[in-house]
């Protein structure tokens, strides 16, 4: 199906002090998981939906991120001159996925803030915006059935996940009424990072969105809300609230795999999650975390 979103806005501005000291001076978008930085999962992932144009919202000291996604003639020299085909397809991919464009954030006021920086690259269009500590497991479907709902409603869809109370401070949360469709509900309101006692539902939102550009004119009006930052979560409030001005909002509820490499602790299980499921570590790795397990007492 040819979708009308063909672009997708990554912020990439975040300082990751949760992972310091690896990031302070690589971008934490750049750490590897397995042997990917977690940031070419993201965009993989739109590729595969039908994306071809991002644009990064970076800031300073993220020279790599945008190294990664050009050209490296030396390493294709060296790898070519060894004939090392296999290599060589591991440097050219990145650069050739997608058209990949930058623009700094500047302040760093919030995501909402973040946002509003796509605002001439975007222009008058629908597109997905995308948050890189969010990867989403290859085999899933997710920004391709976010897409069909998009296509299907006309309204801003949101990926929603159920998360235990204790969770859902961290989170943007949904007021969400059901829908003829089991998986997709309507949203009325929005609170970003609630107490877990004063959550309207435990159904948080995930860095997956598909916007309509109206979001733009609504952020620009947002005053700093939690934290003293410009929220999404409180824009997306405004055009959950008044459905005329932007087709409203819409949540999809993802039972899928997600790896929340924000966190140190969920970083590590994606990366040894993935990397079992490989046919080249795999194996390997699995025989050693038997062996491991058991002989933690
Ligand atoms: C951001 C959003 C929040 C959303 C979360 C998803 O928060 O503000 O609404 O639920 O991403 O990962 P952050 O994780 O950047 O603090």
């Amino acid at each position: 199906m040819a979708h009308t979103v063909k672009k997708a806005v990554v912020p990439a501005a975040g300082l990751g002090t949760r992972f310091l000291p690896a990031t302070k001076a690589l971008p934490k978008e750049m750490l590897p998981v397995v042997d990917t930085p977690a940031i070419q999962y993201v965009v993989e992932e739109a590729v595969r939906a039908g994306i071809s144009d991002f644009l990064m919202i970076t800031g300073r000291n993220k020279n790599a991120l945008e190294n990664h996604f050009d050209r490296n003639y030396e390493l294709e020299r060296t790898l070519e001159a060894k004939q090392d085909e296999a290599r060589l397809e591991k440097v050219t991919h990145s650069t050739d996925l997608a058209n990949i464009h930058y623009v700094r954030q500047g302040d760093p006021r919030g995501l909402g803030h973040a946002v509003l920086k796509a605002v001439h690259h975007v222009g008058h269009e629908p597109f997905a915006l995308l948050l890189g500590d969010d990867i989403i497991h290859p085999k899933e479907n997710l920004l391709e059935r976010m897409l069909e709902v998009f296509e299907k409603t006309n309204s801003s869809v949101v990926a929603l996940m159920e998360v235990p109370q204790e969770l859902v401070s961290a989170y943007g949360v949904a007021v969400v009424e059901s829908t003829d469709t089991t998986d997709v509900v309507r949203i009325t309101g929005m609170v970003e990072k609630p107490e877990a006692d004063k959550a309207p539902s435990n159904l948080a939102v995930i860095g997956r969105y598909i916007l309509r550009p109206e979001v733009f004119g609504i952020l620009e009006k947002t005053a700093p809300g939690r934290g003293g930052e410009i929220q999404l979560t409180d824009a997306l409030s405004v055009l959950a609230e008044n459905p005329d001005l932007g087709g409203g909002v819409v949540g999809l509820i993802f039972r899928g795999r997600r790896f929340d490499t924000g966190d140190r602790l969920e970083y590590l299980k994606s990366v040894v999650e993935l990397a079992v499921e490989r046919d080249d570590l795999g194996p390997g790795l699995l025989a050693w975390l038997h062996d491991f397990v058991a002989a933690q007492k």
